[in-house]
């Protein structure tokens, strides 16, 4: 007598996917406006308000750009913003005092904006490039970039950012022990509210090329980070910085660039549990931005580099995709 055999395959998978109803029936992660962080350019220089050359699509803002950028922002649902000043190359000193000033740059367009639109969280940076004679995040003597001194800087830039109605801060500086300072320093100042986005795991990437010559950073920055940002080989460390940051009082935390660090943002979100951000940063919007406006790739790409994030586990993205991505979601 023949054997009875089971009909083949038992796991057809493809039964889900036959239809788009079955297939939206059966995802596991979406994208929508609301997992969107848009980062803007902001200048007060004459004549810089112009488009990012190696960022296709990417323009630095005025004041009155920026409110519009966030009222965009409000209408397409994207819940924040994020500042990144080009500032005045007379402002940019070794001392980089600029950085707390109340009246810069930044803590103006904070104000606006919250004047404006007060249903966008504003997110800031705190780090002193945009400020800095030579470009580097921290205070720099004899060639080395100081950690501590660094903190007191970047705790007065906080509580200025704070002042002006930040939302949410960014120290993207990686010193150690500034989250711990900040914290310590907004709940004295009355600020407890104040949430922080710490960019926790942040690697020393040429993916930053771009943003460098957004803030007008590229050509002044002496050396590398390589002393404060992560080395690109190392995973096992980032997972001690999240539990630093985390421990030091951060709400949320990032992992930056994105697209070649997926492992960790996966990591990231398995060990802790806690918000976690990618950072899609300028060298990543650029590859795409380009191959797309070549023709070399369609479209799509933009919206499948970022549901890729939230199968890794990301709650958010920050890209400058967000206004298009937050367009077609609507459709
Ligand atoms: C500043 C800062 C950088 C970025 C965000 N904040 C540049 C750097 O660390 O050199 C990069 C963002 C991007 O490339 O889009 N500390």
């Amino acid at each position: 007598m023949l054997p009875v055999l089971a009909p083949f395959p038992t796991t057809r998978l493809r039964r889900m996917r036959r239809t788009a109803a079955l297939r939206d029936l059966a995802q596991e992660n979406a994208l929508t406006a609301k997992d969107l962080i848009w980062p803007l350019f902001i200048t007060d220089v004459p004549g810089a308000d112009a488009p990012v050359a190696s960022m296709p699509g990417v323009q630095r803002l005025t004041l009155e750009g920026a409110v519009r950028a966030a009222e965009t922002a409000a209408e397409l649902g994207i819940p924040a913003i994020c500042l990144f000043p080009y500032t005045d190359p007379s402002l940019r000193t070794e001392a980089c005092e600029e950085a707390w000033n109340p009246e810069n740059l930044s803590n103006k367009v904070i104000r606006a904006v919250k004047a404006a639109v007060p249903e966008v969280a504003v997110m800031t940076d705190i780090a002193l490039d945009p400020y800095n004679a030579n470009g580097h995040d921290g205070l720099v003597r004899d060639g080395v970039i100081l950690n501590d001194e660094t903190v007191e800087a970047l705790v007065k830039m906080a509580l200025a950012q704070a002042e002006a109605g930040a939302d949410i801060l960014g120290p993207s500086d990686m010193m150690d022990g500034r989250i711990g300072a900040m914290r310590a320093a907004l709940e004295a100042a009355g600020h407890a509210d104040v949430t922080i986005l710490s960019y926790a795991a942040k690697y020393a990437s040429a993916f930053y090329g771009p943003f460098r010559d957004a803030v007008g950073a590229s050509d002044r920055l002496v050396g590398d980070k390589k002393t404060y940002q992560m080395n690109p080989g190392n995973s096992d460390e980032a997972i001690r910085l999240v539990a630093r940051d985390l421990a030091e009082g951060a709400d949320m935390v990032m992992v930056k660039p994105g697209m070649a660090y997926l492992d960790i943002c996966y990591r990231v979100k398995q060990a802790f549990g806690v918000p976690t951000f990618a950072y899609q940063v300028s060298g990543e919007y650029a590859m795409i931005k380009g191959a797309v406006l070549n023709g070399w790739v369609k479209e799509a790409v933009i919206a499948e580099s970022l549901l890729a994030f939230r199968r890794a586990g990301c709650d958010g993205i920050l890209t400058y995709f967000a206004p298009d991505v937050a367009r077609a979601l609507k459709g």
